[in-house]
């Protein structure tokens, strides 16, 4: 007996060299702990202890496997985003889309196959507002023994920039959904979950990147925080781009650059020859166009610091170097959002092509953005009006969360009374999008997905209206990356607008930004079994309802199923 069991040990062995991949794992414990930000302490969820929470590393290929045990009174469930989880969905997280939550006792096992992607991701909590705390890097390198397509960095570090409120974050977003009102603002963004010199109590919270002369960093940034786009630039160091959303780019320098929520940009910093006499500070502030005192408009600061080789604890090289500060653009500077992200292009070459559909298959045309509900009869609320509530919806449809999970539902084929697959194509009743608001700006509520036939090329325009302001909103799609042909500010003008898409090199990514009163153009293959959530990653515009879900079915041949769900999926 023993003699068989190590006899099929080693074959597995045997297998995953053979395929130059394997296996790596991780226990994720949730649970809270104290942590002490802005002069107070405060309880929060997090991960093994640790905020931000544990890098999850593993190369391209490799099967990763992540317990995560729920010690923490909230349901949970967690969501490894942007990784494209070909046929296993049930291991992408979203709370009651691709499974239920993972309740306070139960633990759930995540399994799923990083194929096709390196660079940096993030996981996060995918229910409520738990994201505030519950998140860390995920770290995709190269296959053993492949390059990147530029010269390697001498040290490579995750930046992620978070948002930190000194009140429960589960108490401001139930109280703004009690009084239809806008939720409170957080009281300082984060780098690697410190506030920075610029903030009260926070000098000894400060992230600082040491480097050595000459020497070439790659910074790992990620945009964790809940509602806002933030810029970042570090004082005389440019930033060369080098890879997006776990997709490699033709480089380009800048001097600042502009993050989503939900996106990732791997940058090379090269140190500066000898040793400066000053450091340098490196500042992170948002960019909306949204009426000020609805978020958050403090700036984060890291500092980067060289240290002397000759004795590497040194903190610093002097403390009475002057400190340089970064210029970054205004806080609504919509045309320079614009420029960035025209500059992004795949690097579409034979080892890393750009697989843009050419022609389509199935045209979608999205209306995004913001509404109201009804305030409740003889209630008073806080929305725009007094009788009304902030919503949000996605050509008129503000989405509901059903109580049971989609996947399963659609995997069961149980799908009555759970949602409908009537999710319109285009607008009701087409309107000025960006132009005066319509008199009646309410939305209807429902659970209602798109079916896409296994394969499909889909084209989707996605228009931001100016209903309630016009603002800005990052795109998410779950399961896949898309190319973004096409961006544009007004109303999308579907005669002339198609023919300036680039179908060449454009930029493949998972989050994109639906310009403040303008448009934007993707396109991706349905070529990934299942049920995917897409919705806008500014936190309380889910909460509102900006989101929808596509139904892809399975193919024919074998390898274009869902695979079955685990034994372990958790139950509602
Ligand atoms: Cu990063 Cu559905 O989320």
């Amino acid at each position: 007996m023993a003699a068989i069991l190590v006899a099929a040990v080693m074959v597995v062995v045997l297998s995953v060299n053979a395929a130059e991949s394997s296996t790596v794992e991780y226990q994720f414990d949730v649970a809270t702990m104290n942590v002490t930000r802005l002069c107070g302490s405060k309880s929060i969820v997090a991960v093994n202890g640790q905020f931000p929470g544990p890098t999850v590393s593993a190369r391209e290929g490799d099967l990763v496997v992540v317990r995560v045990v729920n010690k923490a009174q909230y349901n949970m469930s967690i969501h490894w985003h942007g990784v494209r989880q070909i046929r296993s969905g049930w291991a992408d997280g979203p709370a009651y889309i691709t499974q239920c939550p993972i309740q306070p006792g139960q633990s759930y096992v995540y399994k799923f196959t990083v194929t096709g992607q390196r660079g940096t991701l993030w996981w996060h909590a995918h229910i409520s507002w738990l994201r505030a705390t519950v998140y860390g890097p995920i770290v995709i390198l190269p296959k053993l023994g492949v390059p990147y397509p530029f010269a390697a960095p001498y040290k490579e570090v995750p930046l992620m920039f978070g948002e930190w409120w000194k009140a429960d974050t589960e108490a401001v977003i139930s109280q703004a959904l009690q009084t239809g009102g806008g939720p409170n603002v957080s009281d300082a963004f984060t780098i690697n979950g410190l506030p920075g010199p610029l903030y009260n109590c926070s000098a000894k919270d400060t992230f600082k990147l040491k480097v050595k002369p000459r020497k070439t960093y790659m910074l790992r940034i990620i945009n964790a925080a809940l509602n806002d786009e933030l810029f970042f630039s570090i004082a005389g160091h440019p930033l060369t781009i080098v890879d997006v959303d776990a997709v490699y780019i033709k480089p380009i320098t800048v001097e600042t650059l502009i993050i989503t929520p939900g996106q990732t940009t791997n940058v090379l910093l090269t140190a500066k020859p000898s040793y400066p006499g000053a450091t340098y500070y490196m500042l992170a502030a948002p960019y909306s166009t949204a009426a000020s005192g609805t978020f958050d408009n403090t700036t984060v600061a890291g500092i980067l610091e060289y240290v002397d080789p000759s004795s590497p604890s040194s903190a610093g090289f002097n403390k009475n170097l002057p400190l340089l500060r970064p210029t970054l653009p205004q806080i609504n500077d919509t045309s320079f959002v614009s420029n960035y992200t025209d500059k992004l292009r795949s690097l579409a070459t034979e080892e890393y092509p750009a697989a843009v559909p050419q022609e389509v298959d199935r045209r979608f045309f999205f209306t995004v953005g913001l509404g109201t509900h009804p305030c409740a009869v003889n209630g008073t609320c806080q929305g725009p009006t007094n009788d009304s509530r902030f919503a949000a919806a996605v050509n008129n449809v503000s989405f509901v969360l059903p109580t049971t999970a989609l996947l399963q539902s659609h995997y069961t084929g149980m799908s009555n009374g759970v949602y409908s697959s009537n999710f319109p194509a285009v607008p009701k009743s087409p309107f000025n999008y960006t132009g005066t608001p319509p008199n009646n700006t309410n939305v209807s509520n429902g659970t209602r997905l798109v079916v896409l036939s296994y394969g499909d090329a889909v084209e989707l325009v996605m228009q931001g209206t100016s209903i309630l302001g016009a603002e800005s909103h990052p795109f998410h799609l779950h399961g896949f990356n898309f190319f973004v042909v096409g961006q544009g500010f007004g109303n999308f003008d579907p005669v002339h607008d198609p023919a300036k898409y680039n179908l060449v090199d454009p930029v493949e990514r998972n989050t994109v930004g639906v310009p403040a009163a303008g448009w934007v153009a993707i396109r991706f293959r349905a070529d990934n079994p299942g049920v995917w959530f897409m919705h806008c990653h500014l936190e309380v515009h889910v909460s509102w309802g900006l989101k929808m879900a596509w139904v892809v079915q399975d193919g024919s041949l074998p390898e274009q199923k869902l695979l079955p769900p685990p034994s372990d999926l958790p139950k509602c």
